[in-house]
């Protein structure tokens, strides 16, 4: 038997159950993990309100969290030793009791999620379980939007939402890759800030005298934004950047209305192994921090969308698995 967080209805937290649920068995190129470790992220609460997809529980009760980490427990027909998933990390092969992480498109927050082997990488042994598991969603969405964006060496990229995961490693990556960095949070945040090299900004309240701020924190002026917030920030960002090509967006759906492309990972994003291959060994000598705000067992899920919700995390919340 497995344990699984799902919903039946669209809804507040409330609506989270810990269900009892069938062992998942994993198909052709798949592997069963026991779960540790699950990620949290805005798109758990989004797809439970029903704001993304209202057709997902025509099916039945629908899983929730779409990042973990855990050990192999079952290794479905081609997906054991010799597999390249994670090679580019510089591992290669699955077996019963290795350490990973990875990302799914739902079902995380359980006691075994099944998960092709293209979306999981091998946990080096100085991660920890909770500190893999905040990973993948942040640490992909960063690495493709500043792709997406274009961000070299010399430029001033501004980050809105700085302080959470996404923003955080944006940040970050960008200046080991030589780019200067403005980014929007609460005073409080200001000081951590400073400390990864972020030259922080109030965003205010309604963002009042936001540009201004901005110019006054960046007076080279500004190259490129990515905006984590989804707070009515585009066209302050297109102004700033000087033309909307300049920006992207992973939390504003009105980005059209902007001519801002918004970001998503679709069904998967880039390819994990490619994304950590960098990001790995900038974790490793501590050139990239991705803080844990707080942790919550997993029978306390719906505590942990609740404090996700309230939209002041710094870094990530991660659910923990008995
Ligand atoms: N499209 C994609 O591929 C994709 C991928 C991942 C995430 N997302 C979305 O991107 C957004 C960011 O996700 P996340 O996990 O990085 O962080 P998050 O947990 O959603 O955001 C937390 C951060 O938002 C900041 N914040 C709160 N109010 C703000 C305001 N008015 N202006 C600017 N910042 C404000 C908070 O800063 P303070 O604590 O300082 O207030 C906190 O650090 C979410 O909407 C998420 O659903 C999209």
């Amino acid at each position: 038997m497995s344990q699984a967080i799902r919903y039946d209805r669209h809804g507040g937290p409330e609506v989270l159950t810990l269900d009892d649920v069938p062992l998942p068995e994993p198909g052709p190129g798949q592997v069963r993990v026991a779960v540790r470790a699950a990620g949290v992220n805005g798109i758990d609460w989004k797809l439970r309100y029903g704001f993304m997809d209202r057709g997902r529980l025509s099916a039945g009760p629908a899983g929730v969290g779409v990042e973990f980490a855990g050990t192999i427990d079952a290794i479905g027909a081609g997906a054991g030793a010799g597999t390249p998933a994670g090679s580019a990390a510089g591992q290669g092969g699955r077996s019963v009791g290795r350490a990973v992480f990875g990302k799914v498109l739902s079902g995380a927050a359980a006691t075994h999620v099944v998960v092709g082997t293209e979306h999981l990488l091998d946990m080096p042994a100085w991660l920890s379980f909770e500190q893999a598991a905040a990973l993948p969603v942040a640490v992909e969405t960063a690495w493709r939007t500043l792709r997406e964006l274009d961000v070299k060496e010399g430029h001033t990229l501004l980050v809105h939402a700085v302080a959470g995961g996404v923003g955080l490693v944006a940040a970050q990556l960008a200046r080991t890759r030589g780019v200067r960095v403005v980014g929007t949070a609460s005073p409080a945040r200001h000081d951590f800030l400073r400390e990864l090299g972020v030259r922080p900004v109030e965003y205010g309240d309604g963002g009042d005298g936001l540009a201004e701020r901005v110019r006054a924190a960046a007076p080279e002026g500004v190259d490129a934004v990515l905006d984590a917030s989804g707070r009515d920030v585009l066209a302050v960002s297109v102004e700033l950047a000087g033309g909307p090509d300049r920006v992207v967006t992973i939390a504003d759906g009105r980005a059209a209305e902007y001519g801002v492309r918004f970001s998503t990972g679709g069904a998967g994003g880039v390819p994990l192994a490619e994304v950590f291959a960098e990001v790995l060994p900038l974790l490793e000598r501590g050139a990239l921090r991705v803080p844990i705000d707080t942790t919550f067992p997993l029978r306390r899920t719906a505590d942990a969308h609740r404090l996700s919700e309230k939209g002041h995390v710094l870094g990530k919340i991660v659910i923990t698995v008995p």
